[in-house]
């Protein structure tokens, strides 16, 4: 029987299954698992013939004996190897000590490093467009602040203090409006200074401005604003509240986008004197709205803002409206600027104005008016074109007013194209969102004695807007 002879080859085969790798030894055992079974039934075989023997089943056990033999020489290889791999991790050890201690003040150097530009990167996610997000904590701590971000809650808190039975013509839109575009109008395209992000007017410096008188009442109206919404930034507030009062008083819809920050301090106000000054002409708008980057066209458009407001004797020392409803956004300071007779007409406090009398107003009533700069707009053939196309096309004017507003918003503000402010005073740390100041507006009492003109303000003299 071939089996009988063949299972002598198990022990020295078996004696060579430690030293292979695991797909030789798969095969290896394969066929010695083959050449057992042959063996098994062979053995069967001699016990149906009642011929097995010792030496037939010897081959079986020497297997046996060798699968014991191969247990302990595998076991003793594998603790020669964990002796071996203890030593290395002992000799490791000691290396990393020596390493820690050499190189020691690099990874403290490093760690600081670390910890400098994770803060730096924090940052810069603050300032980032997407307002911070409250953690649920500071939210049930502030149950009345509306969440960070939330625009559309800022508008409705902005309209809730439009209406104002006392003051002016009963609303706080017009000095809204004015405002909003105080704090935009101090933009130098050439030197990229000033602009809408910063609001300076916090600091006396900008805020004291005569060009600025009587702003510190739109201010105030609104610091409830601010104290609901502390998360909002000033700059945004102003900008925000004058598109608001726009739409709110019968306008176009301004895009309006968010992300502007606030100066924190008056480092970076602009010079005073670079709002233009209304006792002067043609010339004058020119150099002062080309500064900004806008044309003719512009010019006219934005200067249809006074179908809003009035002016005040005691903020830039000229007196009365320019339309009869006021408080209505239209085309009307166009329609009347061309239709009605304006004569000049020197104030009480030296100022020169142009006025309407009605005829068949009532004594007491309060004449219109219009700025010198206004007329300007009439008498200069190439800004009268826009004027003479916007009191025939109230859509027309709408639609440019809107786009040349939305312009004067951006001005002095970069973006990234996901429209993140990105402005390199920023990145500097030089402005942030600030905390709410007075409620109370502390300028110019209204009503004071003498004006405070924006030609004057070279002068002095005039008093200060703090608010
Ligand atoms: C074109 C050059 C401009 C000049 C010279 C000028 C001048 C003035 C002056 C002197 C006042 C009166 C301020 C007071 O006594 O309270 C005034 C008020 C106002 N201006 Fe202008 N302005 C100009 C452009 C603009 C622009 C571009 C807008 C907006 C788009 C605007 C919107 C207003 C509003 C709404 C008021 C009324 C404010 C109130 O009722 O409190 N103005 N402006």
């Amino acid at each position: 029987m071939t089996k009988e002879i063949r299972h002598t080859s198990y022990i020295s085969r078996l004696q060579t299954l430690p030293k292979l790798d695991s797909s030789s030894k798969r095969t290896l055992l394969c066929s010695i698992a083959t050449d057992i079974t042959a063996t098994f039934i062979c053995i069967s075989k001699h016990i149906e013939n009642g011929t097995l023997s010792d030496e037939h089943t010897a081959s079986i056990e020497s297997v046996i004996d060798i699968i014991k033999g191969t247990e302990v020489s595998q076991r003793q290889m594998l603790e020669r190897k964990v002796k071996r791999y203890t030593r290395l991790a002992r000799r490791l050890k000691s290396e990393r000590e020596w390493m820690r201690r050499e190189f020691g003040e690099l990874v403290k150097q490093a760690d600081a490093v670390n910890l400098r530009w994770k803060k730096r990167v924090r940052a810069l996610e603050v300032l980032s467009v997407d307002p911070p997000i409250d953690t649920p904590e500071e939210e049930h701590n502030r149950p009345n602040m509306s969440r960070p971000g939330d625009y559309d809650a800022v508008r409705k808190d902005i309209i809730a203090q439009l209406k104002k039975p006392d003051y002016d013509d009963g609303s706080a839109g017009p000095v809204f409006v004015r405002l909003a575009w105080h704090s935009a109008g101090t933009y130098d395209l050439e030197t990229d200074t000033g602009g809408s992000n910063g609001a300076g007017m916090r600091y006396e410096a900008e805020g004291g401005d005569p060009a600025n008188a009587g702003l510190q009442h739109g201010r105030a109206f609104l610091e409830p604003v601010k104290e609901k919404h502390p998360w909002i930034t000033y700059a945004d507030l102003w900008t925000l509240a004058g598109v608001v009062a726009i739409e709110a008083l019968g306008g176009p819809s301004i895009v309006w986008k968010p992300g502007r920050t606030d100066l924190v301090d008056d480092s970076k106000v602009p010079p005073r004197g670079r709002l233009p000054d209304a006792a002067q002409g043609a010339e004058h708008l020119r150099a002062v709205f080309y500064r900004m980057g806008f044309n003719d066209q512009e010019i006219v458009a934005l200067a249809g803002g006074h179908t809003l407001g009035r002016c005040h004797i005691d903020r830039s020392g000229f007196q009365g409206p320019w339309v009869n409803n006021p408080t209505r956004f239209s085309n009307q300071f166009f329609n009347l600027l061309l239709k009605l007779d304006w004569k000049p007409k020197t104030l009480p406090n030296g100022i020169s104005q142009f006025v309407y009398v009605d005829p068949e107003a009532d004594e007491g009533d309060e004449p219109l008016m219009m700025l010198p700069t206004d007329i300007a707009l009439k008498t200069d053939p190439a800004f009268r074109v826009w004027v003479e196309k916007y009191a025939a096309d109230k859509d027309l004017f709408f639609d440019h007013f809107a786009k040349a507003f939305a312009k004067l918003m951006e001005l002095g503000i970069k973006r990234d194209e996901k429209d993140r402010v990105i402005n390199a005073d920023n990145v500097k740390g030089g402005y942030i969102s600030a905390p709410k100041k007075s409620n109370h507006p502390t300028g110019p009492a209204r009503g004071a004695q003498g004006g405070c003109p924006v030609s004057a303000a070279a002068q002095g003299g005039c008093p200060r807007a703090k608010l």
